[in-house]
């Protein structure tokens, strides 16, 4: 065994390289190794497998959390057999995450409350855990941020950032109908990163209907035209999995409308 005096110069030596983890178990691997007859390399093997394992877990943790999902939601939670409009193939597919190394997109189409948020965050959380990097936002979020970055005179550098993500989820396209600037700027986004990552979409509205959403043909089929190059599209029909929940919890919905300004 070591001399007290090589012990604290190799403790100290793993805290100046910030091995922390190596450091904090040094000592009880040293006395494995001695109690279970270990060889060099399998105590070298050891005591640098844990400290890249404890990395790759604070990488992930770091990105989970800057990455703005709004809930954690795993593509294991989600149940498949309740919405069987799901081609299961194409699910597993997607949890393979050949997308993101291809560089394709994904649109979620359908409407509310099937599921579409639950599966883009799941690829979201699948891609980080897969050493990707990940962001998540709102359609409207990401416009009036690109708005204020525009109006600050920062729009390329925001543009930057926001291709530089391998996964890039724009949730809700749809619910809010965006205007003209908000449009060009959507496609800029997009444009920014054709072919150079993978998006998530999620959207109520069917492809033939974004005209309306963008409030301007030609840049939706612009926008539709580069999306759709190299994409996979997931079409969810079945019911609300909000709704089936209140329906099992033997709540009526929609909620019954409150009677207002009626004389008592
Ligand atoms: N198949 C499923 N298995 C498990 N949980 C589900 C499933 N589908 C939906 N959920 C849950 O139901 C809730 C609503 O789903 P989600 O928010 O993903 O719907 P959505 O399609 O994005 O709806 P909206 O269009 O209103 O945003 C979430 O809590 C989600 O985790
Ligand atoms: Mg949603």
């Amino acid at each position: 065994m070591a001399d007290d005096l090589t012990m604290e110069r190799l403790r100290e030596s793993l805290l100046q390289l910030r091995m922390f983890t190596a450091e904090s178990i040094v000592d009880s691997v040293l006395e494995q190794a001695v109690s279970k007859d270990m060889s060099f390399i399998d105590v070298l093997d050891h005591l640098l497998g844990e400290e890249v394992r404890s990395r790759r877990a604070s990488t992930i943790e770091t990105r989970t959390r800057l990455a703005g999902f709004p809930a954690k939601k795993t593509i294991d939670e989600f149940d498949l057999s309740f919405q069987p409009s799901i081609d299961k193939k194409l699910f597993a597919d997607l949890r393979t995450l050949r997308f993101v190394a291809n560089h394709e997109n994904v649109i979620v189409l359908g409407p509310p409350g099937v599921g579409k948020t639950h599966i883009a965050i799941g690829l979201g959380m699948e891609a980080i855990r897969a050493g990707y990097s990940a962001y998540y936002a709102n359609s409207t979020t990401i416009i009036e941020k690109l708005k204020r970055a525009s109006a600050r005179g920062t729009l390329d550098r925001t543009l930057r950032k926001l291709s530089g993500y391998r996964v890039l989820i724009v949730d809700e396209i749809g619910y809010l109908p965006m205007d003209r600037e908000g449009s060009h700027l959507f496609f800029q986004l997009v444009s920014r990163r054709y072919e150079k990552g993978s998006t998530i979409f999620t959207s109520n509205k069917s492809y033939g209907e974004w005209g309306e959403v963008l409030g301007d043909n030609v840049i939706a089929s612009a926008v539709l035209d580069r999306i759709l190059h190299h994409s996979i599209t997931v079409n969810v029909k079945g019911e609300s999995y909000r709704l089936q929940a209140r329906k099992r919890a033997g709540v009526p919905y929609p909620p019954p409308a409150k009677e207002v300004g009626k004389a008592k």
